[in-house]
């Protein structure tokens, strides 16, 4: 242990985790450059910077995902030589992941459970009672006791996946805990109800390590922030002791001011209508306009039935009752494909799900939704195809700006904008974006937004479903509110703030 870290561990908690001087290379890219930081226990140490940063990959080595080519981790004043996920967990190292990790055909229990479910002393067979009252028992704990824990993990929303995957890092009591992004598939109370049990987990000693883009979120919760730059340590301070304002210097380099273009005002031209529209058992009765040049934000908790919504205009499921109208002719795609063709495009909010094939470059992921207006008699026009996605990577600051990347191998901002190129490519003109910015930092929030206005700009309509109230609020003309499959508030851009689209979100007046 390093002289300044052992003086600093006397007065605050006690260390239990350190990276020193870890480097760490994939292929070209250095992902962490000499980066030394310390853990303490009873602590909630934030680590904040821009997509490809470094945050990741840090806790990749902290647990033993992936081995460190410098540097070492100690545990308790000793080095350990982390080689595997379960070296980490061995250790009480436990870890949340930025994405789903959880078997869909498996029970709650099972997932949670995994490796070591109960058995019973004689037969040594599973004893699914005594197992499915433990996982009961940790979702108690958490604060979730209405989460079943027979179900399939598959049929769950990815909001309550997100909380069988905490409750599978806490099963074992962990002595470090390491959310990646936690709260991005959760809606406003379900973000509190986890601050509440992570505040209790600090409380009862353990080290926790939370990784965010939301700053609020990290000013609420944490007692030190750590900001990563370009795989190196900018600097680790008391949250106390510096400020949003400070925090973005420190991660971009630079201040952002102008989060929000400028836009022009929208023109004459084609339009949605969706009139009465339902699906049984996600949404009913709902209509609104979407106009070209038009940014229509739709505002509205988790589960509300905005995305619901989005796949019945966009034809990936069937609405069971109304009408939609687009450019002047009613329309009822039966499929993304003929949706597609008429130039309705939906980017969704699951990006790894159904947004993007790992194992594919950026340049094919790119192109998937757009093969016919770059092919020629059914043959891939390669150099037409290369000019267009190296023009989305420009224009949306892609990093690395190399075509040929596997998008698995991109940081989770990045595989985003990777995502909205796709549909940007389709020369779309409805796009509905699905929490287009879940999971990106400041300053690429701040590129996309560009781009989002721009296209409005240019004509297209946009329908922007997002859970970020500033998004909403900065970028649209016009906000819808959901809430339990009823449109139930309709605001002009004068009239709307974040107090009554909340209110109206989660039916408190
Ligand atoms: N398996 C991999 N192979 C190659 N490069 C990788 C791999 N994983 C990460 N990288 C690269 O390492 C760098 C750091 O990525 P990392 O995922 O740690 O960033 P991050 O800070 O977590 O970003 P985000 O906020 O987008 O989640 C990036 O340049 C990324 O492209
Ligand atoms: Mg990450």
């Amino acid at each position: 242990m390093t002289p300044a870290i052992a003086s600093q561990s006397s007065r605050d908690g006690r260390i239990v985790l350190v990276a020193e001087g870890v480097d760490k290379r994939y292929g070209g890219t250095h992902a962490l450059r000499g980066v030394t930081i310390a853990f303490r226990a009873g602590e909630i140490h934030a680590i904040v910077g821009e997509n490809g940063a470094g945050k990741s990959t840090l806790t990749r080595v902290l647990t033993g995902a992936t081995g460190v080519d410098a540097g070492h981790i100690q545990v308790d004043g000793a080095a350990h030589e982390l080689r595997t996920p379960l070296d980490g967990q061995r250790l009480g190292i436990r870890m949340v992941h930025q994405h789903d990790t959880l078997v869909p055909n498996l029970s709650v229990t099972e997932n949670v459970l995994l490796g070591h479910l109960p058995r019973a002393p004689r037969t040594g067979w599973i004893d699914w009672r005594a197992a499915h009252g433990l996982a009961a028992a940790l979702f108690g704990q958490l604060g979730w006791p209405e989460l079943d824990v027979r179900q399939r993990t598959g049929a769950l929303s990815a909001a309550q996946r997100q909380i069988v995957e905490i409750a599978k890092a806490i099963s074992i009591e962990p002595r470090v805990l390491i959310l990646d992004e936690p709260t991005a598939t959760l809606a406003h109370q379900d973000i509190e109800r986890l601050f509440a049990f992570v505040r209790r987990l600090r409380d009862r000693g353990t080290a926790v390590i939370y990784i965010s883009h939301h700053l609020d979120e990290i000013f609420e919760l944490a007692e030190r922030v750590t900001v990563l730059r370009d795989g190196a340590l900018v600097g680790t301070l008391p949250t106390a002791q510096t400020d949003k304002a400070g925090l973005i210097r420190m991660m971009v380099g630079r201040a952002i001011e102008d989060l929000f273009p400028q836009r022009a005002p929208p023109a004459p031209g084609h339009r949605l209508s969706v009139h009465g529209l339902a699906r049984t058992g996600a949404f009913a009765d709902v209509s609104f306009d979407v106009g070209a040049g038009e940014i229509v934000g739709m505002y509205g908790l988790v589960g509300s039935g905005r995305s619901e919504i989005a796949r019945c205009i966009f034809g990936a499921d069937l609405a069971t009752a109304g009408t939609i109208t687009w450019r002047d002719k009613p329309f009822a795609a039966r499929s993304p494909k003929q949706a597609l063709g008429e130039g309705i495009a939906l980017l969704t909010e699951d990006r790894l799900g159904d947004g993007l094939v790992r194992g594919m470059s950026i340049r094919d992921n790119a192109s998937l939704a757009s093969m016919a207006a770059i092919s020629r008699w059914g043959v891939l026009r390669k150099n037409l195809q290369r000019g267009r996605v190296e023009e989305q990577v420009r224009r949306l600051a892609i990093r690395p700006p190399d075509i040929e990347r596997n998008v698995a191998a991109l940081s989770g901002g990045n595989q985003q904008k990777v995502v909205l190129a796709k549909w940007l490519l389709t020369d779309a003109k409805l796009l509905i974006l699905d929490e287009p910015t879940r999971g990106v930092d400041i300053a690429a929030k701040r590129d996309i937004y560009d781009v989002i206005g721009r296209l409005a700009d240019s004509g297209i309509a946009v329908l922007l479903i997002s859970s970020d109230l500033p998004e909403v609020l900065g970028m649209s003309d016009r906000i819808l509110v959901m809430r339990e499959g009823r449109l139930v508030g309709r605001f002009g851009r004068a009239e709307a703030s974040e107090e009554r689209l909340l209110a109206s979100a989660s039916g408190l007046h």
